[in-house]
This record gives structure tokens, C-alpha cells and sequence, in this order.
């Protein structure tokens, strides 16, 4: 699988999506950070109202099937907010080792308070996913959750992340997917109508929920993100869907 849908034209820089519109591949990260910066005072209220509190089930879930035990490292891309992290605390106790990492300080600001209220003691580190500084093969576990889909190169973001796993390791992934068919319309009307709408009223801005939908819908179903996964060098890769595939969680191994 090449770099995402990037494009080369008459010598031009590559374009790739920014939802639906296309940018040149230097300003993704820009654009994508000043998306969260914009939402991360907010960010965790709009989680909870956007999904019905459902992505608490499913963070939950997440852990849960990862295995993660307790004594384990554990790395959390794309922390934000650092749900996950705390949740993998939880999971691998004062014996283990978690590391909140994130591009975006406005997020991470907000994480540092969420772990210092619920006295979690991960570690916390601003850095791209596609370029980590950790060394190869340190990490039970490298989870991202709904984060890949913001990412310009996510396969050079999977690459890492199996690169600082060790062998036996698990790189998990949990984003949103593509939904049953059925479910389609429904889901369309609340994505780019209802969610846009609320996130006038309740942060102040449209635009991030309306990127929201469409990164959402521009990022690869379960069975091609399988394959990116595999070509990153995992084995085994095997995924669950939840509520009717508008969620999914990809688990591969280090061979
Ligand atoms: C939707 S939030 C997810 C936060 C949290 N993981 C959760 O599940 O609630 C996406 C996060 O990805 C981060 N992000 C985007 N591109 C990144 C990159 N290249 N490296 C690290 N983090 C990135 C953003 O800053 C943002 O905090």
C-alpha cells in the first residue's frame, strides 16, 4: 500500500486528504493540529455527546481485548486527552509503564489534568507518531485510538509503532470504520448534519465536526487497513467491528 492517497502532479508538492478536501502533504499536520487545538477544551464533553458515551465502551472494550496485563509497557499514541492511557494504568498497575504521546499540546494539557485528577502516573511526551523516540522492540503494547485516521502517512505511523513493540508485541488500533449498509443513511444524515450542528452549539465550531465525518468516511475500511497493517510488518491481524461497524478494532503482532 503506498502513502496514503497521496498524489504527485507536474512537479508539484504531493496533495493528500484533509477530509475531503485535498492539501499539500506539509500542511496536513498543521491543519490537523489546529483542528485540536480548537476542540481540546471541549473534547472530551463532545466525545460523550457525539457518541451517546458509546467510545466509553468501546475504549473499554479495546483494553480489554488487547490483553493488556498488568506489568506491562504500554505506549498511547495520539494520546489527546489520555482516555486510553488511564484505562492502560488501570490495566498494568504501579508495576507497569504507560506513555501518553500526542502532536498537539492544547490536548495533551488536558490529558496531564485527567491523570493528575485520577492519580495516574503515565508518562507524558509531545511527538509525531511517524517519527518516535523510543528505542526498537521496548513496548508490549503501541495502541492508537481514533487517531490513525488524522495521520499523513499512516503507514509510516504503523511502521513505528511496530517498530517500538517487541517481538510477541501487539499493535492495536481502534478508529472508526465503514458501517453496515443498512446503517448508512442514518449515520450520513447524524455525520455531516447533526454533528456539525452540535458542534456549533456545544464548542463553538463546525468545521472540526464537519472535518470529524469526512476523515472519517476518507479512512480505509477494516479489510484494507488489515492490509496496511500487514504490509507495516504485523502478523496475524484480525479485527472486531462495534455498533454496526461505525467502530473497529484492529489487533496485529510483532512477529
Ligand atoms: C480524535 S483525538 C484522539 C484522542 C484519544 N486517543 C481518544 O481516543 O480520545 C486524535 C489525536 O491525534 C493526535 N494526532 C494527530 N496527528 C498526530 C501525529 N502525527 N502524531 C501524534 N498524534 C497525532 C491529535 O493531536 C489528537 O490529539
Amino acid at each position: 500500500m503506498s502513502e496514503e492517497n497521496g498524489r504527485q502532479s507536474g512537479g508539484q508538492e504531493k496533495q493528500v486528504d484533509f477530509g475531503y478536501r485535498k492539501v499539500d502533504e506539509s500542511r496536513k499536520e498543521e491543519n490537523v493540529k489546529e483542528v485540536f487545538e480548537g476542540v481540546a477544551s471541549r473534547y472530551d464533553l463532545m466525545n460523550d455527546v457525539l457518541s451517546f458515551g458509546l467510545h466509553r465502551m468501546w475504549k473499554n472494550t479495546c483494553v480489554a481485548l488487547s490483553g493488556a496485563s498488568r506489568g506491562q509497557k504500554i505506549l498511547d499514541i495520539a494520546s489527546g486527552t489520555c482516555d486510553m492511557a488511564i484505562r492502560f494504568g488501570a490495566a498494568v498497575g504501579r508495576e507497569g509503564e504507560v506513555w501518553a504521546t500526542d502532536i498537539n499540546h492544547g490536548m495533551i494539557r488536558e490529558g496531564v489534568k485527567r491523570l493528575q485528577a485520577v492519580g495516574c502516573r503515565a508518562h507524558v511526551a509531545i511527538c509525531d507518531c511517524e517519527a518516535l523516540p523510543f528505542e526498537d522492540n521496548y513496548f508490549d503494547i503501541a495502541v492508537v485510538s481514533f487517531g490513525l485516521r488524522n495521520m499523513t502517512h499512516k503507514d509510516r505511523a504503523l511502521r513505528e509503532m511496530t517498530r517500538v513493540v517487541r517481538p510477541g508485541g501487539k499493535v492495536v488500533v481502534l478508529e472508526f470504520s465503514r458501517c453496515w449498509k443498512i446503517f448508512r443513511p442514518f449515520y450520513d444524515l447524524y455525520s455531516f448534519k447533526i454533528m456539525p450542528w452540535l458542534g456549533k452549539k456545544i464548542a463553538g465550531d463546525a468545521d472540526s465536526y464537519r472535518y470529524l465525518a469526512e476523515s472519517i468516511r476518507m479512512h480505509p475500511d477494516q479489510q484494507t487497513l488489515a492490509g496496511i497493517m500487514e504490509q507495516a510488518g504485523l502478523d496475524r491481524v484480525a479485527w472486531k467491528n462495534m455498533t454496526f461497524g461505525v467502530c473497529a478494532l484492529h489487533i496485529g503482532l510483532k512477529p
